[in-house]
């Protein structure tokens, strides 16, 4: 990186990656951090701006869990951080959080920046766990076929919604989705004499934001049930 921004002539800014509990990437807290930003230390181009930590694996319904955890992952920077500072290296950005530990997070003295995503839209994902926040990204779909009294179908699938955490919801009472094939919603009705019919249109607010909204090119924006604007979702095919 050193060398390709030199080539440019640019600077590139960087977080060192600390691996807070989560167990995907970079480096475990305290010593190994400063080992590495010593050793990037004298490479040209990078400048140094902070740490950055994610604690997005914990996922739990008991609070007391939840509040012990986070503090450990935040404490972890902290003192990544304290030890940088006391081996003369000035620290800017402190990254942590995720949308099911940001107010635990964001009140830690130490930490500067609370990284969220699923916090703009939530999901009944995160609603599930607590996280006091009105949907605000839903997927309506259209029923096409009432074949029981019990029963409809409708035209979103898993190619619409995404079930990586658990089968979104369908917020209208006594309308259950119960099921996704490829391309089609399994419902189904407590009250038999539902007037659900072929054409109607269902609401339903997806399980995972994140893993579902790239499935779309656009969001309709809402607003007192007119669409205000249509903005493109920028994620959207960007694997090659
Ligand atoms: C590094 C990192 N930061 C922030 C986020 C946003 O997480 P959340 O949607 O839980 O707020 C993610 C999501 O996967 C992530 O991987």
């Amino acid at each position: 990186m050193s060398a390709a921004a030199c080539a440019m002539g640019a600077a590139i800014p960087f977080l060192i990656e600390v691996d807070v509990g989560l167990g995907r990437c970079g480096v475990p807290p305290g010593k190994p951090v400063l080992e590495l930003l010593q050793k990037t230390s004298d490479l040209p181009s990078l400048i140094f701006r902070g740490l950055n930590g994610y604690e997005g694996a914990i996922i739990t319904h008991d609070p007391e869990e939840k509040e012990r955890r986070c503090r450990r992952s935040n404490e972890l920077l902290a003192e990544s951080t304290q030890l940088l500072r006391d081996h003369g290296f000035p620290v800017e950005i402190v990254s942590g959080g995720s949308s099911n530990t940001y107010q635990i997070t964001a009140a830690h003295p130490g930490i500067t920046e609370v990284q969220v995503g699923s916090y703009v839209t939530m999901d009944a994902h995160n609603a599930a766990y607590g996280i006091a926040f009105e949907q605000a990204v839903t997927v309506l779909t259209t029923v096409i076929s009432r074949p029981t009294r019990e029963r409809a179908i409708t035209d979103a699938g898993k190619r619409s919604l995404s079930s990586d955490h658990g089968l979104p919801l369908c917020p209208t009472p006594g309308v259950l989705l119960v099921n996704l094939n490829d391309e089609h919603g399994h419902v189904r009705l407590e009250d038999p004499e539902h007037p659900l019919r072929i054409g109607d249109k269902l609401e339903i607010v997806p399980s995972h934001g994140c893993t579902t909204i790239p499935l779309f090119d656009e969001y309709m924006v809402i607003r007192n049930d007119t669409v205000v604007a249509v903005e493109p979702i920028l994620p959207r095919g960007t694997m090659r």
